[in-house]
């Protein structure tokens, strides 16, 4: 970890009306990150916002580093309106990574809209660290609607199958995509060996978890909470052990965590 070193954007993709694709160089450690490492960003110098936001990077290539956003509050705001050559603090890498999956299990990225960013990363490592064959991965991809697509063009890249569920029915699955991972589940999946990797919003990894749990599925979870402080001195990302009267913090224990470690 490196504190307040200075990152620049050298190129920006508007990829949604309300998502932003950043690409920052500099004297970071960040850019040596792994899959589902985060940084902490400033947004703006003085105290308004005065937290650094988290963001997962989405790649890194030891010498840039990306990060995938939805434009949600103030933070993200002024994020979103940064142009190639504007300057942040930011501290990074932070947090762990996913346990990487055996050779002979199938990996089933779970992604719940804007939460795919460290799964892209994760596919992509192995892929090209780890000679992971393309077939055993799947990612499944969930969004709101068909035009959210363009967010996915990076995953679709990677040329592994790809499979789409829309709340609305106007592209792929119709349903959650935890609906169409129980589909794909029954029909496809029920003979092999599977781990799970998952990031997306609190009710859909809870869900997920859920199902991995009732059929003994190995499932690892990309926390996203809240995240004040992001080193370990706040507690604002506390998350319950699962079974105890303890709490974890997302900031310093995960963001990966096991299901069956965690209650969310
Ligand atoms: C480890 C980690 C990695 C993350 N990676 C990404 C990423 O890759 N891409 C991305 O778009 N976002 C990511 N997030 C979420 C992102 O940090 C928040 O969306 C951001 O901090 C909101 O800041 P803001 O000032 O724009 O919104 P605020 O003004 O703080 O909040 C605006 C609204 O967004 C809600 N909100 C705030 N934080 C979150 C959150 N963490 N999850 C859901 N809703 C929230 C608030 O309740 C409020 O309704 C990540 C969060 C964590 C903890
Ligand atoms: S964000 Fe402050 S302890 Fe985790």
């Amino acid at each position: 970890m490196i504190f307040n070193p200075r990152v620049k954007v050298v190129e920006k993709n508007q990829l949604l009306p309300d998502m932003v694709h950043l690409k920052f160089e500099g004297e970071n450690l960040a850019s040596r990150a792994v899959p589902a490492n985060f940084v902490q960003i400033k947004v703006a110098r003085g105290l308004d916002p005065i937290f650094r936001r988290p963001m997962s990077i989405h790649y890194a290539d030891g010498k840039t580093f990306e990060m995938v956003f939805r434009t949600v509050g103030k933070g993200t705001q002024i994020l979103s309106k940064a142009e190639p050559g504007k300057e942040f603090d930011c501290i990074g890498p932070l947090g762990n990574s996913f346990r990487l999956p055996e050779n002979n299990e199938k990996a089933v990225m779970v992604a719940g809209g804007v939460g795919f960013p460290p799964l892209y990363f994760f596919s992509r490592f192995l892929i090209e660290k780890h000679n992971f064959p393309k077939d055993n991965i799947i990612f499944l991809f969930g969004m709101k609607t068909v035009a959210e697509k363009p967010m996915a063009g990076d995953v679709l890249s990677l040329g592994i199958p790809v499979e789409f569920s829309t709340d609305d029915g106007s592209y792929g699955f119709h349903g959650f995509v935890t609906d169409l991972f129980e589909a794909h589940f029954a029909k496809n999946m029920r003979q092999e060996k599977i781990r799970i990797y998952s990031c997306g919003p609190n009710p859909m990894m809870k869900r997920l978890s859920q199902i991995a749990l009732s059929f003994k599925l190995p499932c690892q979870l990309s926390l996203e909470g809240a995240m004040p402080c992001g080193v370990g001195t706040c507690l604002g990302c506390a998350v319950k052990k699962r079974g105890e009267n303890d709490y974890y913090r997302v900031c310093q224990d995960g963001p990966v965590f096991n299901a069956e470690e965690v209650e969310l």
